[in-house]
């Protein structure tokens, strides 16, 4: 009967964590997913989110229900002042449609599908993805009969951002394209626009009539601030560019396997977001009939109360803090003690959970093949994979690849 059915290739990145996982050798690192570890190694339970759960599982009047098709009304309000601000004018006029999603994969898969049924795309129903991207983006748009290109954004020379490709790439695309961006904290390069990019990228999108479509993974990652990590998002809000945006609360609540997100539709006027908001009810009722409770109500729990958002808030800047020690850390081993060839400068200038590192496919695989060093061929590593004890022997390897 699957005759047909060609066997695919295991997951870019799942296959890291698997391979390392059965990986014996007792020098192993795994720069692979990206997944937040502490000092050990080992996953971190934030402890704003165990104070939560406790306060969750106490609760006498917790029960087992469906949730609104929507989704968990206090977590999808509270989800859309936490990117958009409390005192967002969008917010106030009743111009976002919120719903709560599968993480931000499927924020972003709804997010895409809204598109692909309602958006008025210029010919063909394209999206323009920043080159590179995470992998699933191609996947997700595909899924829906969106087909992916991609702008330029990363400059292998510079190790940096290719912003005259990116602002060419907006103004040759057709009139109302749409546009993939990373709210903060690129994936995978860790490199974000400044805030005077922003600022010419925002006039190019509304020169044009683009959608910016906004992947917002990691808010907080980047600054250690979850204010400052949406300053992009809202600055587009402000000036009025057409956008959703995708939020994902896995990484900065530590909720990986819980999959609590949020889509968060801007429109030009009420009217519009309450028939926006109502399609998206029925593609949510046919797709996941309604969304998880567990997370969202942790969630929720957190951004609703104002003592257990302040421990949140320290939260997410302990483990920004221990990343940017740990940019600050490796590039030190790198230039000052090993004095490995060539300009590392980059470690500590990206932001976020991830560094390019600038290194080979051949070179990638040379470090998991030999060192049980577990990253993408693309010479990304997650920087929360690094920790005292470990970044030693990973700069040694790297060092030694580099020479070679
Ligand atoms: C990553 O890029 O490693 C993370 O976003 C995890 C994932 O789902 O791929």
């Amino acid at each position: 009967t699957w005759d047909a059915v060609p066997l695919a290739p295991p997951d870019s990145i799942f296959k890291l964590t698997a391979a390392y996982k059965a990986d014996p050798h007792p020098h192993k690192v795994n720069l692979g997913v990206g997944a937040y570890r502490d000092d050990d190694s080992k996953p971190w339970v934030l402890p704003v989110v165990r104070k939560a759960t406790q306060l969750l599982l106490n609760d006498p009047a917790l029960d087992h229900e469906y949730l609104p098709i929507t989704g968990l009304p206090e977590f999808v309000s509270g989800a859309a002042k936490l990117i958009l601000g409390a005192d967002s004018p969008a917010l106030a006029e009743g111009r976002v449609a919120s719903v709560q999603t599968i993480s931000g994969t499927g924020a972003n898969h709804i997010g895409a599908l809204f598109l692909s049924r309602y958006y008025g795309f210029p010919g063909d129903k394209a999206v323009y993805l920043s080159d590179p991207t995470w992998a699933n983006h191609f996947a997700i748009f595909n899924n829906v009969g969106i087909a992916p290109r991609t702008y330029p954004y990363y400059d292998p020379a510079t190790i940096g951002l290719d912003f005259a490709g990116l602002l060419g790439a907006l103004g040759a695309a057709p009139p109302r394209s749409v546009f993939l961006l990373h709210a903060c904290a690129h994936n995978p390069t860790g490199v974000d626009p400044t805030r005077a990019q922003w600022a010419a990228l925002a006039d190019a999108m509304l020169a044009h009539g683009h959608y910016a479509f906004f992947d917002a993974a990691y808010q907080g990652f980047a600054s250690g601030d979850l204010t400052a990590d949406a300053q992009a998002v809202r600055y587009f809000v402000q000036r009025g560019v057409p956008l959703l945006i995708c939020q994902s609360f896995a990484k900065n609540a530590g909720l990986y396997g819980e999959r609590v997100g949020a889509l968060h539709i801007v429109s030009p006027t009420q009217e519009a977001s309450a028939r926006v908001r109502s399609q998206l009810s029925v593609l949510q009722r046919s797709e996941i009939s309604n969304p998880p409770s567990y997370g969202a109500r942790v969630v929720a729990l957190i951004l609703n109360d104002d003592a257990l958002f302040a421990e949140w808030r320290a939260d997410v800047h302990t483990m920004a803090r221990r990343i940017i020690e740990m940019r600050t850390e490796l590039h030190h081993l790198l230039t000052a003690e090993l004095h490995t060839p060539g300009n590392w400068d980059h470690i500590i200038n990206q932001i976020g959970m991830f560094s390019f590192t600038g290194i080979s496919p051949a070179q990638s695989q040379a470090l998991t093949e030999r060192a049980h060093i577990y990253l993408t061929v693309n010479g990304r590593i997650s920087m929360a994979g690094l920790n005292s004890k470990n970044i030693r022997y990973f700069a040694e390897e790297l060092d030694k690849v580099v020479r070679e």
